[in-house]
């Protein structure tokens, strides 16, 4: 079971960060040159959206049968151990808020400009925050 789970969380994260750099990229172009906010920006935010909250689930399972999660809680002094037991998890989290924030915000937004702009400002957060914490170590 934790080999499964932590294979799948290893191997989405290349799918998730991905999808995610791309709707930021997109995002950013598309307001600068002042585009017209299409269904096919809307589709690229939405995979953006959906692959990190999957990613997001997995961790959350990985995290209560990881010896390095849940089980390594509290170990402060080691620095590898308060990544992926503390600062990992959490700082995801909040990406994955942002990211959340950003998806909602271009939803109630009129212009095209306002739209592109929460999807780079709120992705582009979450993105830096997620690359931030990322255990290297463990993944290469
Ligand atoms: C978009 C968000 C996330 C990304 C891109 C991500 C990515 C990664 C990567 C690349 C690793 C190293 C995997 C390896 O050992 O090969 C890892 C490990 C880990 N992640 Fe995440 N993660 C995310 C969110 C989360 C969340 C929200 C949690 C928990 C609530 C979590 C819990 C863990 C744990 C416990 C480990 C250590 C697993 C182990 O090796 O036993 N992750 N993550």
């Amino acid at each position: 079971m934790y080999e499964f789970i932590q294979k799948f969380h290893s191997g989405w994260a290349y799918l998730a960060i991905v999808l995610l750099v791309i709707a930021v990229v997109n995002s950013f172009l598309g307001k600068s040159s002042n585009k017209e906010f299409t269904p096919k920006d809307r589709k690229i935010a939405l995979f953006g959206l959906i692959g990190t909250h999957t990613q997001m689930l997995i961790g959350l399972i990985l995290y209560f049968v990881s010896p390095l999660g849940s089980a390594s809680f509290g170990q402060m002094s080691d620095k590898a151990l308060r990544l992926t037991s503390l600062e990992h998890p959490l700082v995801n989290v909040i990406a994955i808020v942002l990211i959340t924030i950003g998806w909602s915000k271009h939803k109630k937004a009129v212009t095209n400009d306002a739209k592109f702009k929460s999807i780079a400002i709120f992705y582009g957060l979450g993105l830096v925050l997620i690359l931030s914490r990322i255990p290297w170590s463990l993944w290469f």
